[in-house]
């Protein structure tokens, strides 16, 4: 008996991977309800273990392993993905289980090399390929840029069952595994969250990726390296995935601002019932308090960006520098927007927000609003029109 057992996801497949409570940060994306890494055991004539996990998650991994069946058995690794969340325990398994042979996608090969530089090979396959398990098989579609050049999903037909990857995970450490056993919305909001942070600057290649999972033949488990394994609501988050891609927005603005004094702050507040008083939803994120990664996850869906920042030394606040790089890596689309801030002599701040929002493609729904100090009722009462002029360009759209 192990202290990690496995669990069973279908006939035959179990998952095998390692739940990471305490993980906070993923390359700057803020995880507070932790994550997962899923690696599973095909249990067939011929044994695979699809994915590995984190490294200092080995133990647990293998410990799972050995729940359902000799670790010494194991005749195959497919690694899907060579991000070090997916392949880190991937030397220690090679040593452990000394598979026959280890595959992935050819640009996998070489990044897995690139990575490990371990003496033995590993074997590329094709986009399109197979390999047989005996009484199951593997099939391989590469999925180029979800979420790196060597990423690919492995469907097995005798299950309907996808191996995907990144794409419809998300970062949630529970000890459920399906997704009929968690609430909707949580479940929506972190995949959404993934989506925006993982995902969205790659969104026009995912129609195709869509298209091509649905050539491999009949769909009935989605199992992901990160989070929980989808087998009711399939359609549901292949649809979310569609709408994201296709940059369905709502009437939403999203208003990021930092402060000094609380002028800038007051001026946001003023923008933000301006957007509320001219029809849209708003969501206020002082960037204090809001992680880059929970105002990606507002910006999703939402149909415009208002910014707000003092001047601080001639530049705008080293926050909204932050989470502006960030968010135009990663590449929202059809956003509307405007700027504001306080200032008290050189004032560049205002100015410097709209360049940026230009460079990120957010069309200018009126010139910025700035406060010299502190703002007066004038300063406010424009700051409330700014708001109110952008919910007018976002109702013109939809
Ligand atoms: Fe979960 Fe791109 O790694």
């Amino acid at each position: 008996m192990t202290n990690f057992p496995a669990v069973q996801v279908s006939d035959s497949i179990y998952w095998v991977g390692a739940i990471d409570w305490g993980v906070r940060d993923f390359h700057g994306y803020q995880t507070p309800r932790g994550s997962t890494y899923n690696a599973y055991l095909v249990v067939a004539d011929k044994m695979a273990l699809i994915d590995t996990v984190k490294a200092p998650f080995f133990e647990e991994m293998l410990s799972r392993i050995a729940s359902v069946a000799d670790p010494g058995k194991v005749s195959y690794v497919i690694s899907n993905h060579a991000e070090m969340d997916h392949s880190g325990a991937l030397p220690q398994a090679i040593a452990a289980l000394n598979p026959e042979q280890v595959f992935a996608s050819t640009l996998g090969v070489k990044a897995l090399k690139d990575h490990y530089h371990l003496e033995r090979d590993f074997t590329a396959v094709k986009d399109g390929g197979t390999l047989s398990l005996g009484s199951m098989t593997l099939a391989f579609a590469e999925m180029r840029m979800l979420h790196w050049p060597d990423s690919m999903a492995t469907y097995l037909p005798e299950q309907a069952l996808l191996f995907s990857n990144d794409a419809f995970g998300m970062h949630l450490a529970t000890s459920q595994r399906f997704d009929d056993e968690l609430e909707e919305s949580l479940l929506d909001y972190e995949a959404a969250k993934y989506f925006a942070n993982i995902l969205m600057p790659l969104a026009g290649l995912i129609p195709r990726a869509i298209e091509k999972v649905g050539t491999l033949g009949d769909l009935k488990i989605i199992a992901p390296s990160h989070g929980p394994i989808w087998r009711s609501r399939l359609g549901h988050i292949v649809e979310l995935y569609s709408a994201w891609a296709a940059g369905r927005k709502s009437r939403k603005a999203v208003v990021i601002y930092d402060t000094m004094w609380q002028s800038t702050a007051a001026m946001a507040k003023a923008v933000t019932e301006g957007l509320t008083a001219g029809g849209l939803t708003a969501k206020l994120l002082p960037l204090r308090a809001s992680h880059r990664s929970d105002v990606a996850a507002e910006v999703l869906d939402a149909a415009a960006l208002v910014v707000g920042s003092p001047t601080l030394n001639n530049a705008i606040f080293p926050t909204l520098a932050d989470v502006l790089t960030y968010l135009k890596g990663l590449k929202p689309k059809g956003m509307v927007g405007a700027a504001f801030g306080s200032h008290g002599w050189s004032g560049e701040g205002v100015g410097q927000l709209e360049a940026l929002l230009t460079e990120m493609k957010v069309e200018l729904a009126a010139p910025g609003v700035k406060a010299v100090y502190v703002p007066d009722a004038a300063v406010l009462a424009a700051c409330f029109s700014l708001g109110q002029q952008v919910a007018g360009k976002v109702r013109e759209r939809f």
